[in-house]
C-alpha cells in the first residue's frame, strides 16, 4: 500500500471580526455567558461578496503554493462543505473552474463539522487505489449565512473560514495511519436546517418561522459529542495500532472548549498536547480542524515524524477521526 500524506497546506479566513460584544448588541447574551459556556470571543464573517467558493480558493491557492504543483496537476478536488454557494450545482466545480484546476473531477463531501476527516479519508483511499496521484482536499465554509442572527442558542457559535490540503504519494510509513469514520443517524431536529430541502422546500409561511435558519438541540448535540470524540480516536489508534501516549497533537473539531476537555480528559491526553484556536475563530464547522493545524504548521508546531491526532463530530449526527505521521 502507498503512503498518503499531505504535500501541502492552507488556510484563509475572511477578515470582518464578529466579537461577542458585537452579539451583545443583537440578542441577550454576554461575553461572560459565552466565554464560559464556550470559549469563544470573536468569529469571521465572509463579507457581502464572498462565497464558500471564494473562500475554498483562497485556502487552494496556498496549498498548492506549499506542495510547488500548479492546479492543473490536480486529478480531483473533494470539497467538505453544508455550505455551498448553490444548491443542486456542487460548490467544488465553482472552485474547479476559480482555479483553473481543468484535469480535476469535483465534488461535494456533506458530513458537516467531520466533513475534513470524511474527506481526507476518502483521498487517500482514492490515491492508495490508484485512480488518483493528487487529490486537493478543501473544507471551507460560510456558516454565518445560515445562522438566524436573533438566535443566542446558536447564532453566537458559528464562524466562517476554510482549510485546503494537497493530498499525495510520501515517503513510506508517513503520512495517513488510519482513520475511522461514524455516523449515529438522527431524524429530528438536533442539527440541521429544516426548510429548503426537498422536505420541507421554503414557503413564505416556514420563511417567516425562520425554518431556514439551523436549529440545534444544544444539550444532546454536547452529549454526543462528548462521547463520540473519544471513541473515534480510540478506535482510529486502535486499528493503526498506535499507542495513545505517543500522540503528539490532537487537533479536536472547535467546537467548544468544555467539550474539547471532557474529551481528552477520557483519552488520557495531557491538555498541552491539544492545539485550540476556536477563541479567534468559534466553530467553523468543516474548516476547524484544518484551520487549527494551519495555524499550527505556521507556529513551527509540528516538525516531520509528529503523530498528530483528527478528531471531529457534527450533524447527522456523524465523526470520526484521523491519525498521521505528520511527513512534511
Ligand atoms: O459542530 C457542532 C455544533 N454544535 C455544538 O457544538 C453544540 C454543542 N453544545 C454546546 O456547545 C452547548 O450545549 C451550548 C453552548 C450550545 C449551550 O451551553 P449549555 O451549558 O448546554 O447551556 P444550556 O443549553 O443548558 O442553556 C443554559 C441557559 C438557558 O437558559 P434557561 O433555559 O436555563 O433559562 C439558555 O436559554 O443559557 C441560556 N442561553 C444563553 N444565555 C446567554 C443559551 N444561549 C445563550 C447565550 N447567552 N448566547
Amino acid at each position: 500500500m502507498k503512503s498518503v500524506g499531505i504535500l501541502g497546506f492552507g488556510k484563509y479566513v475572511p477578515e470582518k471580526i464578529m466579537t461577542n460584544a458585537d452579539w451583545e448588541k443583537l440578542v441577550d447574551t454576554s461575553d461572560e455567558w459565552i466565554t464560559t459556556r464556550t470559549g469563544i470571543k470573536e468569529r469571521r464573517y465572509a463579507a457581502e461578496d464572498q462565497g464558500t467558493s471564494d473562500l475554498g480558493v483562497e485556502a487552494s491557492k496556498i496549498a498548492l503554493k506549499d506542495a510547488n504543483i500548479k492546479a492543473e496537476d490536480i486529478d480531483l478536488i473533494i470539497l467538505a462543505t453544508c455550505t455551498p454557494d448553490y444548491r443542486a450545482q456542487n460548490c467544488s466545480s465553482l472552485i474547479q473552474n476559480k482555479l483553473r484546476a481543468k484535469n480535476a473531477a469535483a465534488f461535494d463531501l456533506e458530513a458537516a463539522c467531520s466533513g475534513f476527516i470524511y474527506s481526507l479519508t476518502v483521498g487517500k483511499a482514492m490515491i492508495q487505489s490508484g485512480m488518483y496521484k493528487k487529490v486537493l482536499v478543501i473544507a471551507a465554509e460560510s456558516i454565518s449565512r445560515i445562522i438566524d442572527m436573533q438566535d443566542r442558542n446558536t447564532g453566537i457559535l458559528f464562524g466562517d473560514g476554510a482549510a485546503a490540503a494537497v493530498l499525495g504519494e510520501v515517503e513510506e510509513g508517513y503520512g495517513i495511519i488510519s482513520s475511522y469514520l461514524g455516523t449515529e443517524g438522527v431524524t429530528d431536529g438536533t442539527l440541521r436546517i429544516k426548510a429548503g430541502g426537498t422536505r420541507y422546500p421554503i414557503t413564505q409561511e416556514r420563511f417567516d418561522n425562520r425554518e431556514h435558519f439551523i436549529e440545534m438541540n444544544g444539550t444532546d448535540v454536547f452529549k454526543f459529542a462528548v462521547k463520540a470524540l473519544p471513541y473515534a480516536t480510540k478506535k482510529a489508534a486502535e486499528q493503526g495500532n498506535i499507542d495513545l501516549k505517543n500522540i503528539d497533537m490532537v487537533f479536536p473539531h472547535q467546537a467548544n472548549l468544555r467539550i474539547i476537555k471532557s474529551a481528552v480528559k477520557k483519552l488520557g491526553i495531557p491538555y498541552e498536547k491539544v492545539y485550540i484556536n476556536l477563541e479567534k475563530y468559534g466553530n467553523t464547522s468543516a474548516a476547524s480542524i484544518g484551520i487549527a493545524m494551519s495555524e499550527a504548521i505556521d507556529e513551527g508546531k509540528l516538525k516531520k515524524g509528529d503523530l498528530i491526532a483528527l478528531t471531529g463530530f457534527g450533524a447527522g449526527l456523524t465523526y470520526g477521526s484521523l491519525i498521521m505521521k505528520w511527513s512534511k
